[in-house]
């Protein structure tokens, strides 16, 4: 049996970290990876799902994700299901990075399934001075539960596609 039909549009700029976040879920879904401004919109009707994720900078996601967005007008996301994913220097504030863009997400028709977060290297300004914090991450654990999250939203997608079909 196959899954649901996934790409994965990242942004990951600072040191590759949100990227190694992407690969690990593309790997658990079968997904197609690429920066937002190579997934044309003519190729959202073959994908059941759509996964966004970028670093957090300046307190925003990558404007890469917005433009994207933005310029989505004629291909309506009909409720496909999507899920948001980053990593960022303050971690505990999760909610407050994604928030613009979920709701961003959510009025372009996509059901938000879900969202992801986890540590990432940051050396930005005088972080640098000292090697940044967060060196090591994402690291294992982090890459473990980025995978079993990714299933999990798989799952689901999977699961009311099947019941979708059968109704
Ligand atoms: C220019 C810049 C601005 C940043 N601003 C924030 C911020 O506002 N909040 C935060 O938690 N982390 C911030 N960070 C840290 C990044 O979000 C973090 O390093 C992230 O893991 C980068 O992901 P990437 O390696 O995939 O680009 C910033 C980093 C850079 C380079």
């Amino acid at each position: 049996m196959t899954g649901p039909r996934a790409v994965i549009l990242c942004k990951s700029v600072h040191h590759g970290s949100t990227a190694k976040v992407a690969n690990v879920m593309a790997a658990a879904l079968q997904a197609d990876l690429v920066e937002p401004d190579a997934f044309p919109y003519t190729s959202l009707e073959r994908v059941d799902l759509v996964g966004f994720g970028s670093g957090v900078y300046f307190g925003r996601m990558h404007e890469a994700l917005f433009d994207w967005l933005r310029g989505l007008t004629d291909a309506p996301a009909d409720q496909r299901a999507a899920f948001v994913f980053s990593t960022s220097g303050l971690p505990f504030l999760s909610r407050v990075w994604h928030g613009p863009l979920v709701r961003e997400v959510s009025r372009k028709g996509f059901a938000v399934l879900g969202e992801f977060h986890c540590r990432g290297h940051d050396s930005w300004g005088p972080l640098g001075l000292f090697g940044g914090i967060h060196k090591r991450h994402p690291d294992g654990r982090d890459l473990d539960r980025a995978s079993q999250f990714a299933a999990g939203i798989a799952r689901r997608v999977w699961h009311d596609k099947a019941a979708a079909t059968c109704a």
